[in-house]
């Protein structure tokens, strides 16, 4: 099924969808509602790095409706870096609770921080509190758990107490990385029980895909955000909304 109005975001892919690409890409596809920026890592001393504030300067992304991503277990951290990106024109940041990678999880970030549920309630405590005075929206970018998927009941009632402006979810464990099967029935629960706008990431290569999950879940996926689907075929977002591809015999090597 193609809807000329479904949302589609592109997922942030560290190394891969930079600036350059973002440019490149927009520049000859579409059809792309939002982009994800690969995660900042902000430290006590800096909010980023010259490189990472490269990546998502204005300057360098025109035309392009892009959301930063913040990758800390620290809320003054969040909260500093959250102002600079305030400054810069952001009106969404989005939280990296997902990121699997090992050096990133012994620091209690991404996944790692998943399993440290009160000190997360704490740190989104501080950051809701700060998106309330400040004209600025937070989303979180979730995987299920840290240890077990059964992890997510806890976690969907946290993100249920606070005004999440969308709650992306990665249906695995931080141990599935990004391979095997999607757990498809924590998607479900969390279709009937998030009070939050709920988007849906992972395993979407092909408008089949997209179909196969959609009636699994008896519901249209809307919006979805897609990463690896979006690398391997650049028009999966115009095929998904139903248009031609944008991309001519010219642009084909
Ligand atoms: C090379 C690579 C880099 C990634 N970098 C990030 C990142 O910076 N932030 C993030 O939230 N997720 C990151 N991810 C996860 C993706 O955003 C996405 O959740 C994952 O690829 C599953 O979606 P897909 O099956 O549509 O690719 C990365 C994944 C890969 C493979």
């Amino acid at each position: 099924m193609c809807m000329n109005d479904m949302k589609i975001y592109f997922a942030p892919l560290e190394g891969v969808t930079g600036y350059i690409f973002r440019n490149a890409f927009s520049g000859i596809y579409g059809h792309v509602d939002k982009y994800f920026a690969p995660f900042i890592s902000p430290c006590e001393k800096y909010a980023m790095t010259p490189r990472e504030r490269k990546d998502i300067d204005p300057e360098n992304n025109i035309g392009i409706n892009l959301v930063p991503q913040i990758l800390t277990c620290r809320s003054d951290c969040f909260i500093d870096a959250a102002k600079e990106l305030h400054a810069m024109g952001y009106k969404e940041i989005n939280l990296n609770l997902g990121c699997p990678s090992g050096t990133v999880c012994a620091k209690g970030k991404g996944a790692g921080f998943l399993p440290e549920t009160s000190a997360l309630k704490a740190f989104l405590d501080d950051i809701y509190s700060y998106a309330a005075t400040a004209d600025i929206k937070i989303s979180v970018k979730t995987r299920l758990g840290f240890y077990n998927p059964d992890e997510f009941y806890d976690l969907l009632e946290i993100f249920n107490s606070y005004p999440l402006s969308e709650l992306i979810v990665h249906p695995r464990i931080r141990s599935d990385y990004y391979k095997g099967d999607i757990r498809k029935e924590y998607f479900a629960y969390a279709l009937e029980n998030s009070r939050n706008p709920l988007v849906y990431n992972g395993n979407i290569y092909s408008v089949k895909d997209y179909d196969a999950l959609s009636d699994s879940f008896g519901t249209i996926l809307d919006p979805v955000m897609l990463g690896r689907g979006l690398i391997s075929d650049p028009s999966l977002a115009d095929k998904l909304k139903g248009f031609e591809s944008r991309v001519s015999e010219d642009h084909v090597t």
